[in-house]
Formats: C-alpha cells, sequence, structure tokens
C-alpha cells in the first residue's frame, strides 16, 4: 500500500515541466511546513471538507492502535480553509514519502484569501485506502484521539496544532473545534472505575 501510493503519486504528471507549484495544505501542512517553498499565502478550496478519517498508524498511531488524522472529503457548497505553498516539484518526492499512507495527489482549483485563484495540488486519503477509517461521531473520535501516540507523536498534539493554526488564521472549523472540546471535556473528567 505504502510503495503503491508512492508510485501513483510518481506517476501524476499534471504539473511536469512547471517549475514551481502551488500547494494546498488542510491538515499539518498548516502549521508544520517541513520542506522549502518560494511563498505562503493563507488559501482554502471550494466543494471540500474537513475530517478526520483517516487512520494513521505511521505518524500519530501505530498498526495495532491507530490513529486519527485530516483528510477532506466532496461536501457540495463546503469551503475548506488552509495554506497554500509555492513549492518546487522535488519537493512531491519528499511528501509523497512523508504522507504515503493513503495520501494521493489531487488537482484543484486554490483560492488566496485576496480571491485570486491558481490551479495546483492537494493530498486527499479518500475511501479507497486501507487507512481509512470513515465517519464516527465526534466524540468517538475525540476518545480514539486522546489514546493515540504515534513515532510523531501525541494524536491529541496534532488535533490541537491544528485547531489553534485554523484560529490565528481566523479561520473556523466546526468538526475540528468540536473535537478539540471534547479532547479538553476528556483530560478534565476524571478516570472511569476499572
Ligand atoms: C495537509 O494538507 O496538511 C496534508 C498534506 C499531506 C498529506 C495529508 C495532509
Amino acid at each position: 500500500m505504502d510503495a503503491a501510493t508512492i508510485a501513483i503519486n510518481q506517476r501524476m504528471n499534471k504539473f511536469d515541466g512547471h517549475a514551481q507549484v502551488w500547494l494546498f495544505g488542510y491538515g499539518s501542512l498548516i502549521y508544520k511546513a517541513d520542506f522549502p517553498y518560494l511563498e505562503r499565502r493563507p488559501a482554502s478550496i471550494a466543494g471540500w471538507t474537513r475530517r478526520f478519517w483517516q487512520g494513521s498508524h505511521d505518524h500519530r498511531g501505530t498498526p495495532m492502535a491507530p490513529g486519527r488524522v485530516a483528510t477532506i472529503v466532496p461536501q457540495a457548497g463546503a469551503v475548506c480553509d488552509g495554506m497554500a505553498y509555492l513549492i518546487t516539484p522535488e519537493v512531491f518526492a519528499h511528501l509523497d514519502h512523508r504522507e504515503k499512507n493513503g495520501y494521493l495527489r489531487l488537482a484543484t482549483d486554490i483560492t488566496f484569501d485576496d480571491g485570486s485563484k491558481v490551479e495546483g495540488l492537494v493530498y486527499i486519503a479518500n475511501e479507497e485506502n486501507a487507512a481509512f477509517l470513515g465517519a464516527a461521531p465526534e466524540l468517538d473520535i475525540a476518545r480514539q484521539i486522546a489514546r493515540s501516540n504515534g513515532p510523531s507523536g501525541p494524536n491529541s498534539e496534532y488535533l490541537l496544532h491544528l485547531a489553534s493554526a485554523l484560529r490565528e488564521l481566523g479561520k473556523s472549523d466546526p468538526h475540528v473545534f468540536a473535537i478539540e472540546q471534547h479532547l479538553a471535556q476528556l483530560k478534565d473528567a476524571p478516570p472511569a472505575a476499572q
């Protein structure tokens, strides 16, 4: 699956020959860009909504106890806010490897916050990938995130960083903020009796 995802992404040749490509980030890319970029601008994509429906057994969980990370799913009328990065094609090799757990590159229209638009790329994990977990009540998602940990750190850190980064951008995401609130309540709750 990992190797297959990397190979599929490498065959994605839509921007071949382009010296620079805009990449839209909606998850950890909003707050953590561990790659060189030429420019970074707040942006959004229309027709997609962010959901904690992708399993993570390589970053924020383990194969036996996967965590949950963000993907985007199509939704008519929705707008997903995030951050766009202008990058060179070599950066995709790095991201293909970092996000090998089911994420595929997809061409998309990106709208910058000043209203201008550009065609670029986004990584999405759809229901066809083996790590996809799908919909669940936000409280259950929060419970799973609260107990999950992986090589990149606690799953809760990912969610809380994302929620803060969205707030810093002046953006709202009811799904992310609801999970954040559940996490806070779970932390304050006394441990369940054994
Ligand atoms: C992101 O937009 O943060 C992201 C990038 C690569 C894979 C998954 C999500």
